[in-house]
């Protein structure tokens, strides 16, 4: 397994884990590894697992354990030409934080939890567009982009996840109330955790976690 330093992103849906993962994983070289991403990609396959992971990110509802543990595992069990891993989107479950301690312990790592209220988070998903094809972000009203529906950096097409619709919105951000707590303590009791307010602008965000990466010495 892999001693890679490791950064764990946690928030609600919407919080800014990918905006950040995009951001942080070129200022530190670390490789980003989204189980959201990885799930979709899967999901676009023809396949019985492909439909079934897919029956569970259009409800808003979590991907089983057992499903998302090996397809995480896969992947972070490739060498990457990096300098550090960012996971973006795992641990959801008490039980996927435990298997990933038990794997690869908690040494090198820091856990982020971005801090946001569900007024802003459902603002800030509604308006969401994703491009098709390099994945860049955007939001309609605080980061449009320069063409409508097409994307600035690469001009693919861009779309509005099946899951951003405001009824599956209030499932996840129920499972997300309902699940992380004990997540946090566990982190917090291994005095890894560190809370960042989310509802500050997407660069300060990013200057805040590389400072406090900066006194842990995770940046030089
Ligand atoms: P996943 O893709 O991980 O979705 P999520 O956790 O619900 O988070 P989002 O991707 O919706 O939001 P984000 O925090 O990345 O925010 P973003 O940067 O896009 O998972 C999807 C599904 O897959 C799950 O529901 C589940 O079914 C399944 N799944 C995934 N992982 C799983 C696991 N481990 N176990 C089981 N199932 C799993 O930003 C949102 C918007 O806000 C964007 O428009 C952005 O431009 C804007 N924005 C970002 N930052 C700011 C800011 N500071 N100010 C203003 N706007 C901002
Ligand atoms: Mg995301």
């Amino acid at each position: 397994m892999h001693t890679l330093p490791t950064l764990i992103l946690l928030g609600p849906p919407g919080s800014g884990k990918g905006t950040q993962a995009k951001q942080l994983s070129k200022k530190l070289d670390y490789h980003h590894l989204s189980t959201g991403d990885l799930l979709r990609s899967e999901s676009q396959k023809e396949t019985v697992l492909g439909k079934k992971i897919r029956t569970y990110i259009d409800h808003g509802e979590l991907v089983p354990d057992e499903v998302i543990v090996n397809i995480l595992l896969v992947s972070m069990c490739s060498r990457f030409n990096s300098s550090g891993i960012i996971l973006d989107g795992f641990p959801r479950t008490l039980h996927q934080a435990e298997l990933l301690y038990n794997k690869c312990g908690l040494e090198n790592t820091t856990v982020i939890l971005l801090d946001v209220n569900d007024e802003i988070i459902t603002k800030r998903i509604i308006w969401r567009r994703s491009c098709e094809q390099c994945g860049h972000l955007y939001h309609l009203k605080f980061h449009p982009p320069k063409i409508e529906g097409k994307c600035d950096l690469c001009g693919g097409k861009l779309f509005q996840r099946p899951d951003d619709l405001s009824a599956v919105i209030t499932k996840r951000l129920q499972i997300y109330h309902k699940e992380m707590p004990p997540i946090v303590n566990f982190y917090k009791s291994h005095g890894i955790l560190i809370i960042i307010r989310g509802d500050q602008s997407q660069t300060a965000i990013t200057a805040s976690i590389l400072a406090q990466l900066k006194g842990l010495k995770l940046e030089q």
